[in-house]
This record gives C-alpha cells, sequence and structure tokens, in this order.
C-alpha cells in the first residue's frame, strides 16, 4: 500500500498564506555642535519608533578646537577631523546603519519670509526663485533654495496672498557636509537646517503659537512656530560658553571649575529665599549673560506679535544650556508664559531603564533625534 506522504510545500503554497515580514528601517540624525557631536539611531516598524543606540564625543577629548565656530559659516575643523571623530562614535557604539541626516547650523542658514500675490501651484516655484535675489545676502549661485508655504493657498478661490518662508544654505556648507558624510562612509539622505529638525522632535506644536529657544553651547536659536509651522527663526551668539566664561573671569576660575559651579549652581541660588553667599556670587555672576538672551527673546517675540498680532503662548527650552538650574523658574517668572523643557524621546520607545538619562540628555540630543525622524518619513 502506498504510504500517503503529506504534502507539505503543495499544502504552504495553497493553503499557508506567507506571513508579511515587516523589516525595520532606520536612519541616524547627526548634530554636529560647537562643544559635541551627537548621533541617534532610530529605526521604525509600522507607527512604532524604537531608540536604538546613540553617541556622542565632546570636543575636549579629542580636539582643542570647537567643532564649528559663530562668526564664519564654515566648520572650523577639517571636514577630516570631524569625519574622523564621527567614525570614533559608530565604532564605540557598533552602529552599523549608514543612511543618515545632517542638521546644518542655524547660524550658517539664512531665514526670511515674504509675500506673494495669488497665484497656483505651478507658477509658485518660478517666483520664489525670482524674489530671492532681494532677501538673501548671497548670490543665488552660492546658495541652495528650500522654501515652505507658512500662509494662504495656492490658487484658492478667495484668491489669498501667499506667504513663503524661505530657507537659503550657502553651498560651502553643503559640499562640507557632504565630505563628512562621505569620510565617515555614511549615504546621506537628507540635510536640513536645525531649526526645522528639532520643530520635528516636539510634540502637538499645531493649535498653539510656540516659541523655540535653543540655547547651545555657541549660539542660542529663537523660532516661532505657528500652527505647526516654523514662521521665522533668529540665531544670537550668546549661549552656554558665554556663561561659563563669565564665571571664569568675573570668579578668577579656571574654565573647567567655573563649567562645574554653573552646571551645579546656575541661578538657581537667586530664586531661593535662603542661599549660601558663594552660591549666590555664582547666580549673580551668570545672570547678565542669561539676560541678555533673555532681552534677545522678548524682542524677537514683540517683532512677532507687532507683525503677525499674535502672542507666543508657550515657550519651549531645549540645547545643553536649557538644563541650567534655574533657568526655566526664571524665564517663567519674567516671560510669565508656560515652559517646557523639551524631551525629544516622549513618543518613542526605548528601555524603561533609560528613562533619567534620556530625560537629562533630551535637551542636547533634540535636534539629532528630529533629524532622525526625517529619515524615517
Ligand atoms: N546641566 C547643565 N547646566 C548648564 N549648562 C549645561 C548643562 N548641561 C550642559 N550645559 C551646557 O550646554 C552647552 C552644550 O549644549 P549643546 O550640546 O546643545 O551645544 P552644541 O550643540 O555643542 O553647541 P552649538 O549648538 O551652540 O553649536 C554647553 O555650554 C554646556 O556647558
Ligand atoms: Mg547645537
Amino acid at each position: 500500500m502506498a504510504r500517503f506522504r503529506f504534502p507539505s510545500q503543495i499544502l504552504s503554497k495553497f493553503f499557508l498564506k506567507p506571513i508579511p515580514r515587516l523589516t525595520p528601517k532606520s536612519c541616524l540624525g547627526i548634530d554636529i555642535g560647537t562643544s559635541s557631536i551627537k548621533i541617534i539611531e532610530l529605526s521604525q516598524i509600522g507607527t512604532r519608533v524604537k531608540l536604538e543606540n546613540y553617541g556622542e564625543t565632546s570636543v575636549l577629548t579629542l580636539y582643542e578646537k570647537p567643532f564649528r565656530t559663530f562668526e564664519k559659516s564654515t566648520l572650523l575643523l577639517s571636514s577630516s577631523d570631524i569625519g574622523k571623530a564621527i567614525l570614533a562614535i559608530l565604532e564605540e557604539t557598533k552602529i552599523q546603519t549608514k543612511s543618515a541626516v545632517f542638521s546644518i547650523p542655524d547660524f550658517s542658514t539664512f531665514f526670511t519670509n515674504f509675500e506673494l500675490p495669488p497665484m497656483t501651484k505651478e507658477e509658485l516655484p518660478q517666483a520664489i526663485n525670482f524674489a530671492a535675489p532681494q532677501y538673501i545676502p548671497l548670490p543665488l549661485s552660492e546658495v541652495t533654495l528650500d522654501w515652505q508655504l507658512i500662509g494662504g493657498k495656492v490658487a484658492d478661490r478667495k484668491r489669498t496672498k501667499l506667504k513663503v518662508l524661505l530657507v537659503a544654505v550657502p553651498n560651502e556648507i553643503i559640499n562640507q557636509y557632504g565630505e563628512i558624510a562621505k569620510i565617515s562612509s555614511l549615504e546621506t539622505k537628507f540635510m536640513e537646517a536645525e531649526a526645522f529638525a528639532l520643530l520635528r522632535s516636539l510634540i502637538e506644536t499645531d493649535k498653539i503659537t510656540i516659541g523655540l529657544v535653543e540655547i547651545g553651547a555657541q549660539s542660542t536659536t529663537c523660532s516661532i512656530i505657528d500652527e505647526g509651522k516654523l514662521k521665522s527663526s533668529h540665531s544670537l551668539d550668546v549661549a552656554g560658553n558665554e556663561l561659563t566664561q563669565a564665571l571664569s573671569k568675573g570668579l578668577g576660575l579656571d574654565y573647567q571649575e567655573a563649567e562645574r559651579l554653573k552646571k551645579k549652581y546656575g541661578i538657581s541660588p537667586l530664586l531661593r529665599e535662603i542661599s549660601k553667599p558663594e552660591d549666590k556670587k555664582v547666580a549673580q555672576t551668570l545672570l547678565p549673560s542669561v539676560d541678555s538672551i533673555l532681552v534677545e527673546i522678548q524682542r524677537i517675540f514683540q517683532n512677532f506679535f507687532q507683525v503677525e498680532k499674535k502672542g507666543i503662548k508657550k515657550i519651549f527650552l531645549a540645547g545643553g544650556s536649557a538644563l541650567l538650574p534655574g533657568l526655566k523658574e526664571y524665564f517663567a517668572s519674567v516671560l510669565k508664559k508656560e515652559i517646557e523643557i523639551v524631551n525629544p524621546f516622549t513618543n518613542i520607545f526605548y528601555p524603561p531603564i533609560l528613562e533619567k538619562t534620556l530625560k537629562e540628555m533630551g535637551p542636547s540630543y533634540a535636534i539629532a533625534v528630529g533629524a532622525a525622524l526625517r529619515g524615517l518619513e
């Protein structure tokens, strides 16, 4: 008697539907800051975004110079030094992902907005190119343009005026980031201005007018977000380094000690009823630099109010210096607004053990997280 053999191949062909294998996609977000380079690796399956890895290298551990400087539009260190620093992070973290989104420093990016008459979608790109030279301090041949419609609708029946946010990045910067990617064997998926990456790292931004203040080591960027769109962005040359320098000069301390005291006390001794005189001295020495940032922010918010007739409802603080003790409370009392320190990991899955670490890393990694998210879109 012939034995019956179960035709497994046939069975699987006719009865078992192949289970779709969801392969995660992953991307790196890379932020080359003045004081450190930060890398975030995110992966995505379906709508679930997961933190795979992160790494950072501080400039002081590798070179004596900052990675970039405010005065020049280019990076201070050579592309090769920065590329090597990135390679060192990738090696240490054992990150395998090659696809990367680089954030471009806001101070080397020109942001401007202007109005155009009503027109169709097809007419818009040409009209923007035609208008751009009036607003950009560099010849069009030397910049790469990007733009977003931030007001009005193309070819709507009401024939509204259009408002355009124009972003111009010097080609020199784009070329330099291209070289860095090549040296670090990464594939550049996008490059985007820091302000856009930072905006993406926030959640629930679409209902109110928001001030987004990013205080790094060398520069502070103050952006305004209205109905979820970036309306304006301004960079100032005052940030964490200046605070440390003020303390170092004012109290005759070496830079490391000044940095330590800045992070330990910040301006919080001034906000407490009782504090030791020496702690108060630290706070008093830091305050003028904090106030100079505050004055500029107020001016930017006031200008926006005068033009748009809209007040800022809430302020998000980002950048490493957002963690200056007492800063959040001080901003809240002077600006009389709700202040929140950015946590870009809110909607991202990660091992619970990292909760505390990520909360502290949040403000300084926000741009890198936003850049990595762009790569997953
Ligand atoms: N707990 C803290 N309190 C006060 N300042 C802090 C704290 N932690 C970090 N900083 C400051 O944050 C700064 C670094 O922030 P961040 O990493 O955002 O800068 P960066 O991206 O390297 O610089 P930039 O964006 O200006 O080029 C340093 O000046 C550092 O002293
Ligand atoms: Mg930065």
